[in-house]
């Protein structure tokens, strides 16, 4: 039996997964580090690199569970997404508060977000291979349907600059890192209007590299949901090649398509899931040939190992969702794991 990280290594693709460090640590699961370790080829801590995980109180920074997953990846031979430098969720309180309350200036958070960045990014120098600097920065459709903006704590108090200060001062950090902008919602072009995601984050990305700010890449997450319908290959394809004929690396950075869990079906009812898991697995292999059909597609991370360990279901409660990774509660590969093996040996 080949893993998903061998066959992907044919395409030159490395196959990542996001790791909840509880998870990997927790003895009375083996499994999860075993298949952590055998299946994939890149790792991206889903919280423990964040902001309130490294630094909790003002200076005094928690590097263990970081460490602890760079070793991990050190032993079994994988690379490391670094996520995520700057963000407007999961800050530390000391800093939210202190810019509510007045006691941090603008002038004051611009120079803590440099020290930030640079902090982080020389600690683990030459250890990261590709680094979300910049994530979620772009609004949403449904929140300005007429115009797509940046949005958020740091455009806020910062405005529009702080996305090329942050890349230059991670370039600076660490030189031979990836740097990302990462993003949901841009698997595809909608209408290339004013209320288009993808078309303004692709127009962000133009100006970046037109005006020499140190991007490498973009990722986009990946997030998708059954009852939203099948997304198309060709049309998540051209995003990909849009981003690349600018020069850009790509990469699906949080791939997971859920469902809804409502009307009474359990995890273990086959019959009844069925269809939601074929339809998962088909939007899987939408993305994963996308990725293999773009020239600089550098990899494809799934967002939670195991039904066990997902965001999914306590993020999405009422109406329920679930069922969005490749392995079920038990461990067992689901259709959606069958399909990206497949796609990946096949050619
Ligand atoms: O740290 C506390 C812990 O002390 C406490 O015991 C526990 C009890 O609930 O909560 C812990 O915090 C949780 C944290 O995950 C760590 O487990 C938060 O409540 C929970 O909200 C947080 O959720 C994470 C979410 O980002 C928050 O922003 C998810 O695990 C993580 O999968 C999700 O990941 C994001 C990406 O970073 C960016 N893209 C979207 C993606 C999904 O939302």
């Amino acid at each position: 039996e080949q893993s998903l990280r061998t066959l992907a290594a044919r395409h030159n693709l490395a196959i990542g997964t996001a790791i909840d460090m509880d998870a990997l640590r927790d003895a009375a699961s083996p499994q999860y580090r075993a298949l952590a370790a055998s299946q994939f080829s890149s790792v991206t801590a889903e919280n423990v690199m964040k902001w309130e995980a490294l630094e909790p109180t003002r200076g005094v920074y928690n590097w263990g569970p970081a460490d602890e997953l760079i070793d991990f990846a050190r032993k079994n031979k994988q690379k490391v997404r670094g996520h995520v430098l700057v963000w407007q969720n999961q800050l530390p309180t000391w800093l939210t508060q202190g810019v509510n309350d007045g006691t941090i200036s603008n002038t004051e958070l611009r120079d803590i977000l440099r020290k930030h960045i640079t902090t982080v990014v020389k600690r683990f120098k030459g250890k990261i291979w590709q680094w979300d600097v910049v994530n979620e920065a772009v609004s949403d459709p449904w929140d300005s349907p007429s115009s797509i903006h940046l949005k958020g704590f740091w455009a806020q108090h910062l405005g529009p600059g702080y996305i090329a200060d942050a890349f230059r001062w991670a370039r600076a950090a660490d030189p031979e890192a990836l740097l990302f902008y990462n993003d949901y919602n841009i698997e595809a072009f909608s209408d290339r209007g004013p209320s288009d995601k993808t078309w303004y984050t692709y127009n962000m990305a133009k100006q970046l590299r037109a005006s020499g700010v140190p991007i490498d890449g973009v990722g986009s997450q990946g997030h998708l949901a059954t009852q939203y319908g099948n997304y198309d290959a060709f049309q998540a394809l051209e995003v990909l090649d849009a981003f690349s004929d600018l020069g850009l690396a790509t990469a699906f950075t949080e791939v997971d398509v859920r469902s809804l869990m409502t009307d009474g079906v359990r995890a273990g009812d086959a019959n009844e899931i069925n269809p939601r898991l074929q339809a998962s697995a088909a939007n899987y292999s939408v993305l994963l040939q996308a990725c293999l059909a773009n020239r600089r597609c550098l990899s494809y991370t799934v967002w939670g190992l195991t039904d066990k360990h997902s965001w999914v279901p306590s993020w999405f409660s009422n109406p329920p969702e679930g069922l969005a990774t490749l392995y079920d509660e038990s461990y067992l590969p689901k259709r959606a794991y069958n399909v990206v093996k497949a796609d990946l040996a096949f050619a």
